[in-house]
């Protein structure tokens, strides 16, 4: 059985205050609601990390950052390191977001860096692939992506592949209100797992949990996670109303 992940990614919105409401909401709300069966991450700003694991420590939601340095310690000024996000309880990061990507140059060759130093250090990395709507219009979106994971994912061994969590996002439906329909969905996800298989076997590629992204809502998301290779979702503004993201984790 994969496992199931709804995580929410706040990127860089909610102040302290506002982010420990949110999750106070968040948890209050799961307590009751949330299913055993669903992992659910709050991938939240650096600085309130320390803040929101003393509010999961009684709660099933797990801890997660948006992003890390590739190196492990020293002389990189504003960097953050694995080792601190650990030393917070942080169990999951965000890598290759399609922002992070497009604002700062993160290239695959970087990715394959921070992925190798998150598994050193046994962090869950959430590694992010999607194509951006010109290659969409051309019907090469499958290429495309492919070539991100086999960049930055394929150096790994089979153990070390079987740690991460991929997560598809197209991203002309990132914060656009348009989503993939769940047949774009399912045909990118069944894609990707074919070419796990293809590079490591059926054991692995049948394990590893893939994530939608884009636009998810409580309005879509039971039609998206009811598809056969779709795992879970990362959730962009649904994520910062506490209905909406317990509604999508409820929605399997
Ligand atoms: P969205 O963002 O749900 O707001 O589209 C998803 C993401 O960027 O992870």
């Amino acid at each position: 059985m994969r496992k199931k992940i709804i995580a929410g990614n706040w990127k860089m919105n909610q102040t302290l205050e506002e982010g420990k409401i949110l999750t106070s909401e968040v948890v209050n709300m799961g307590k009751d609601e949330l299913r055993d069966d669903v992992q659910v991450v709050l991938c939240a700003p650096f600085v309130h990390l320390t803040t929101l694991q003393a509010m999961l420590t009684d709660s099933s939601i797990a801890l997660g950052a948006q992003n890390c340095s590739n190196h492990a310690s020293g002389a990189y000024t504003g960097e953050i390191s694995v080792a601190m996000l650990k030393s917070v309880g942080t169990e999951y990061v965000i890598l290759g977001h399609s922002e992070r990507r497009e604002y700062f140059g993160e290239m695959d060759s970087l990715l394959a860096e921070k992925i190798d130093i998150t598994l050193e250090h046994s962090l869950t990395p959430i590694f992010c692939c999607g194509e951006p709507l010109v290659v969409r219009e051309k019907d090469e979106q499958l290429a495309y992506v492919q070539s991100q994971i086999e960049k930055s994912l394929f150096h790994l061994s089979a153990e070390d592949f079987s740690k991460i969590v991929i997560a598809y996002e197209p991203i002309w439906a990132i914060g656009t209100g348009k989503t993939a329909t769940s047949d774009q969905a399912q045909e990118m996800h069944a894609a990707i797992r074919k070419q796990i298989t293809d590079q490591y076997g059926e054991e692995v590629a049948n394990g590893i949990s893939i994530l939608y992204g884009g636009s998810m809502k409580p309005g879509n998301a039971e039609e998206l996670l009811s598809c056969l290779d779709v795992d879970g979702g990362l959730i962009g503004g649904a994520s910062l109303k506490s209905r909406d993201f317990v509604d999508i984790a409820k929605s399997f």
